[in-house]
């Protein structure tokens, strides 16, 4: 018997997300469930109840019929306890439960012998997961709405321009937060053409900042702000007086901040004092994306805009809801494919399968039992880099504790650089001349290939590893080589070496393959950064 996935209205003041779309609609159909819509479900995003019924959906008028007649639910928002009473027993509910901040809610679900698969509880640190990753693709639609809320309260344009009217500068943007929405934010403002400038404290994100067009700026003061998982710690005083300096200098100069900063668990940073408000330029814009969480600006008002100091200070807690129509085709496609991974047989039958690491993270209820917070990951989180710590400034006066490990690190230069010199004297004394010849080419090429790989922007990496790919296809030359004739033309291919031409020639239409194939990669992916 196949199943019901049902998708009532979303009832939160405000919302205007739905948890599927017709065209996700239609691929759930093809992975064997039934799929009953609630009228009016989708109205508030632009989806009809036409375009769902075209899609093979059913629709049902009321919220009751709909929950009674579905076996698993998609949601968006947190469910009240009057949807969980109209919930079957023993049903299936996908949807953010925020089980750590909803311990009651989890109680009356496990009453109605519910599986709920929260998916906020997603393991995010799993690459298999980002496919599922609700919280990534809607922070990254906040981003960029955030972008455009300033955009309409700031008074001028985004990028510079040169007109008979006159030369308009480009608008500043600091973007306080380097997380998903952060650099969401970044590439948005720097699409527009505005100067964009970033801080966060996981220094690993300078890179990414950098290839999304925006400028990284540090706080002079040594501190590792990862606190594990991809997330960030609370910072020392120290770091954060170093940092407040910053931001103050950053808040007299730019025409736009976009706030994003957050610790998992703790109310939301305090980063924009009202003295910093006070001393942005009159007509400047603050969009605290943190504002739900107690907000990174002291004078956010969340869920208003509010104007104070001559500053517009935004602080809507909606951003996602304010682009429903992409926001729920994004999430559509999420459940989809966690749908995918629960339904591998493709015959609309579930299976709440407890030991993949993703579902068993996903799982909070499981039949009624609360299996909620799961066992700890067996993979460890992403590792910091080794350059993070390199990033890190060096102290400053009076906040400094760098600097201890210079002479160790000296001596072990000096070792290995002996090691390498009584090495290649061994090599020379012993290996025939030629050897050597070719040994230093090589190391050279060593060398020079890595100086220009690691000057390269890391968002290129991928279409020059294809150029690389393509240039290291200079192996034909030795096929070359192989295959060209001797002085005499007679014989051909029937000499007594002709296997090693006909190897050549092999050798030769083989790496053709390499050669013209990285080169086209090559120009199809750069060309997905040409504007
Ligand atoms: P995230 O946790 O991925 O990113 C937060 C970033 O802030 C991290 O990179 C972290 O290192 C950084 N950070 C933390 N403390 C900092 C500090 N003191 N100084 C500088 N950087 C610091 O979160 P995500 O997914 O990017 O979301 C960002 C914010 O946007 C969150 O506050 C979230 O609640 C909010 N949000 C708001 C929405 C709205 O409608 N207003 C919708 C979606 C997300």
């Amino acid at each position: 018997m196949t199943l019901m996935i049902g998708i009532p209205r979303e009832i939160a003041p405000g919302e205007k997300r739905v948890a599927t779309v017709p065209d996700v609609v239609e691929k759930l159909i093809k992975l064997g469930f039934k799929v009953a819509v609630e009228s009016g479900a989708g109205d508030a995003a632009n989806f009809s109840d036409d375009t769902y019924r075209a899609a093979g959906a059913e629709i049902i008028d009321g919220a009751a019929k709909l929950w009674a007649s579905s076996d698993i639910v998609f949601k968006v928002c947190v469910p009240t306890t009057e949807e969980v009473g109209l919930m079957r027993e023993g049903g299936t509910l996908i949807d953010f439960i925020w089980p750590a901040q909803n311990p009651e809610l989890m109680q009356q679900l496990a009453a109605k012998k519910a599986t709920v698969l929260a998916i906020d509880a997603l393991p995010r640190q799993l690459s298999r997961a980002q496919k599922m990753d609700a919280l990534t693709s809607q922070a990254g639609v906040a981003g960029y709405r955030a972008v455009i809320e300033a955009a309409n309260a700031f008074g001028r344009f985004f990028n510079g321009q040169i007109t008979a009217a006159g030369k308009v500068p480009p608008a500043k943007v600091f973007i306080a937060g380097a997380g998903v929405a952060g650099l969401a934010a970044i590439g948005t403002a720097a699409g527009l053409g505005a100067i964009v400038r970033a801080n966060d404290t996981r220094a690993e994100v300078a890179d990414q900042v950098k290839s999304l067009g925006g400028e990284f700026v540090k706080v002079e003061y040594e501190e590792e702000g990862s606190g594990g998982g991809g997330y960030a710690k609370v910072m020392s005083e120290g770091f954060q007086q170093a940092q407040r300096e910053m931001y103050a200098k950053q808040a007299r100069e730019v025409d736009i901040i976009i706030t994003t900063a957050l610790i998992p668990g703790k109310p939301a940073p305090k980063l924009i004092t009202a003295e910093m408000v006070q001393s942005m330029k009159p007509g400047s814009v603050i969009v605290d994306m943190a504002a739900e969480r107690g907000g990174n600006c002291e004078l956010t008002e969340p869920g208003q805009a509010v104007v104070k100091h001559g500053v517009t200070i935004v602080g809507y807690t909606d951003l996602t809801s304010r682009l429903a129509k992409q926001s729920s085709t994004l999430y559509a496609t999420n459940l989809f494919r966690l749908t995918e991974e629960l339904c591998k047989t493709k015959d609309g039958i579930i299976n709440v399968n407890m030991d993949d690491d993703a579902i068993r993270g996903l799982t909070v209820i499981k039949e009624g039992n609360i299996t909620w917070p799961p066992p700890a990951p067996k993979l460890p989180a992403a590792p910091a880099k080794p350059a993070a710590a390199k990033v890190a400034a060096p102290a400053t006066k009076g906040h400094g504790h760098g600097g201890g490990g210079a002479p160790a690190s000296g001596a072990k230069t000096a070792i290995m650089f002996g090691v390498a010199a009584a090495l290649f004297w061994f090599i020379g004394a012993s290996a025939p001349a030629a050897f050597l010849g070719h040994l230093t080419v090589f190391a050279l090429a060593c060398f020079i290939g890595y100086m220009v790989v690691w000057n390269v922007t890391p968002a290129l990496h991928t279409p020059l590893m294809s150029v690389t790919n393509a240039i290291s296809s200079i192996i034909a030359i030795g096929a070359l080589v192989q295959i060209a004739p001797p002085l005499s033309l007679l014989g051909g291919f029937n000499r007594p070496d002709s296997l090693i031409r006909w190897l050549a020639l092999a050798g030769i239409a083989l790496t053709a393959v390499n050669m013209f194939g990285g080169f086209a990669v090559t120009q199809r992916m750069l060309a997905m950064f040409r504007k």
